[in-house]
């Protein structure tokens, strides 16, 4: 499963980097909105760090396919050919969706909240599909679940698209869906720190360090 960073604060996305095995980052406009600066600036500043390579995600804003396209277009010309396009799936957002695949864009179907929305995006030739585990439990439903179900809909479809699971709030959801062996998941700095956030961890190493510094005095190490 590729881990992915959903944050737009490119201090903090640097800081990911250099502590956690990340693949990339996903942006969406409120998370954009948090840097209070001219979108692309800012996305311009991730694409140079994480280089013309990696993998960065960037949403449509439009709700009507025709101008969906065309700020895909823009994007690209922005940030780049590989930029994953994120769209909403909604019924002018898979006309979108298909139109643009069938041209070779990367696509991320996003705001997925159930499996027909998935499997439509699938069909229609995204590369990923986002479903909001957090925001789908928050529904009175299972996230994790329709992270799987759509996981097997693929699979067992031979469709060609991954899940890029989305919206978390705590480590267990991440866990339970990199068990499963899906895509991705895009997760925020805060709940990255939880997945190695151990108090039983800490312990631990400070106990070796007391018993190591016992009997080779004080802030020694093995240098
Ligand atoms: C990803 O595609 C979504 O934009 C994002 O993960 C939503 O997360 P949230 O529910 O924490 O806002």
């Amino acid at each position: 499963m590729k881990l992915i960073v959903d944050y737009a604060n490119l201090e903090k996305i640097k800081e990911m980097y250099m502590y956690y095995p990340v693949d990339g980052v996903t942006t969406n406009p409120s998370i954009l909105a948090k840097e209070k600066r001219n979108p692309y600036e800012v996305l311009k500043e991730i694409r140079e760090f994480i280089s013309k390579d990696g993998e960065l995600h960037v949403q449509v804003i439009s709700k009507d396919a025709e101008n969906m396209i065309k700020e895909a277009y823009k994007i690209r010309e922005e940030l780049g050919d590989n930029t994953y396009i994120k769209i909403p799936v909604t019924k002018e957002g898979l006309k979108a969706i298909k139109i643009l695949a069938h041209d070779g864009v990367n696509i991320t179907a996003t705001a997925i909240y159930t499996q027909m929305q998935a499997y439509l995006a699938g069909k229609a030739g995204a590369k990923y599909a986002a479903p909001y585990v957090n925001r789908i439990d928050n529904l009175g439903s299972n996230g994790v679940k329709v992270a799987k179900d759509i996981h097997d809909i693929y699979v067992k479809n031979n469709i060609d698209t991954q899940v890029l699971a989305a919206s978390f709030k705590n480590s267990q959801q991440v866990l339970e869906l990199a068990k499963y062996g899906i895509g991705a998941a895009t997760v925020s700095p805060d709940v990255i720190d939880g997945l190695i956030k151990l108090d039983a961890v800490e312990c631990a190493v400070d106990a070796f360090i007391r018993d190591f510094e016992g009997v080779c005095g004080q802030d020694k190490t093995m240098i």
